[in-house]
């Protein structure tokens, strides 16, 4: 039997409520397959820890979770901790340590999926976003120069290397090859006059090499506006760290909301750990009431199954969500329902348990 060691970081707020939602899927999953197992090791980090401590993980935490091929984490950063600190000091640090330089962040609209726009049909939202995912807007670089005085100037400074955009774009090109979709490309040339001329020309560089995919590029403003007036154009969409944060917060809306929204942080050579996560926050708002929609956090699972290479898991987990929505009995409040975090996640694990039920039994 495969023994599957996954590292968990439950982190702040609405984290760990959805997290456990997400770790009774995979443990369904693996007790209903006998060939294989997880192993979960659970780490406290995050804004509590940091209150303890003063510091969001132990020193030698990136050293820790080398151990684990994947990293399960629910959200980071409350208040009371400022969140560049949060986040600089363990989501991001993971995401950079690890050169976890693919974000892949579906949205794809699922039947039964509360959406906001009229006129659409479940085909016409299905893209899938591949976001850079460790340097551009988000290098950390910059300076804070004359604090306080009148002179006072702050930079904060974009990479884009040329390693780290021709990575990317291969990545996606890759990917709307293997999927026979086309491939948008989202920048802002006219105004960010070196990083995004430099994005689009090796975009232009690299698509030479893929003559069978069909291409497009966008300016930022306008494929904003486009995701919601024509969403159906995107298909893969390749974009920047910055831009990709923003834009699939958007598609999140237009796919269900940020409960239903999930994505894989991934170092294709597995030289070190992924990390799956719904892309929401801890929510503040919403944290220790039971309400939150685990989802998204579910939806990261199936991710998590899919690269572990249990494929047909990953895609019976996602009908599973789908199925559940179609149902529209058991959702939480943000889905205009009444259920509990984990009254929605026990119904996800029943129908999964049904449909093996049910493929056994026709065997
Ligand atoms: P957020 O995503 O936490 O919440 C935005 C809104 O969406 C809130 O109204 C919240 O209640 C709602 N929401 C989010 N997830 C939901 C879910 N699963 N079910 C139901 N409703 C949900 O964004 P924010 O409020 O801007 O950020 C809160 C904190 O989280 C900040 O510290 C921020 O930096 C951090 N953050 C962390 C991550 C991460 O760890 N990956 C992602 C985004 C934000
Ligand atoms: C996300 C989050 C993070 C990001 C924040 C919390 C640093 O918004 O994963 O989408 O901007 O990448
Ligand atoms: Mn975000």
């Amino acid at each position: 039997m495969k023994l599957n060691k996954i590292a968990v970081i439950p982190g702040d707020g609405i984290g760990p409520e959805v997290i456990i939602e997400g770790i009774k899927v995979l443990k369904t999953i693996a007790d209903l397959d006998q060939r294989f197992q997880f192993e979960f090791t659970y780490f406290p980090w995050g804004c509590e820890y940091y209150s303890k401590y003063n510091k969001m993980m132990d020193e030698d935490g990136i050293e820790k979770l080398k151990e684990y091929e994947a990293i399960y984490l629910g959200a980071v950063g409350f208040p009371g901790v400022p969140d560049h600190i949060s986040l600089w000091d363990l989501l991001l640090k993971i995401r950079k340590s690890f050169d976890q330089y693919v974000n892949i962040r579906p949205i794809t609209l699922l039947n039964g999926a509360p959406y906001p726009l009229k006129d659409v049909k479940r085909e016409d939202i299905n893209m899938l976003f591949i976001r850079e995912n460790s340097e551009g807007e988000y290098a950390g670089a910059g300076d804070w120069l004359y604090k306080g005085k009148e002179q006072e100037v702050v930079i904060q400074n974009s990479v884009f290397s040329r390693k780290g955009t021709e990575r990317i774009i291969r990545y996606a090109f890759d990917t709307a090859r293997r999927e026979k979709r086309s491939l948008s490309s989202i920048s802002k040339g006219n105004a960010l006059n070196y990083s995004m001329v430099f994005w689009d020309q090796v975009f232009e560089d690299i698509s030479k090499e893929y003559p069978d995919v069909e291409t497009s590029s966008y300016l930022v403003d306008a494929a904003g506006m486009l995701m919601i007036k024509d969403p159906k154009r995107f298909e893969v969409v390749v974009t920047s760290n910055l831009f990709g944060d923003i834009l699939t917060d958007l598609g999140a809306a237009l796919a269900g909301g940020l409960g239903l929204a999930a994505g894989a942080n991934i170092n294709p050579e597995r030289e070190f750990p992924s990390m799956f996560e719904p892309i929401h926050g801890s929510a503040p708002d919403i944290a220790g009431k039971q309400i939150a929609n685990p989802l998204a956090a579910i939806w990261s699972a199936s991710q998590m199954l899919n690269f572990w290479g249990y494929e047909s898991y990953g895609k019976q987990v996602l009908a599973a969500i789908e199925n559940l929505l179609i149902e529209g009995k058991l959702l939480t409040p943000d889905m205009n329902g009444h259920s509990s975090t984990s009254e929605v996640g026990s119904r996800v694990v029943d129908i999964i348990k049904a449909a093996f039920k049910r493929e056994e039994t026709s065997r």
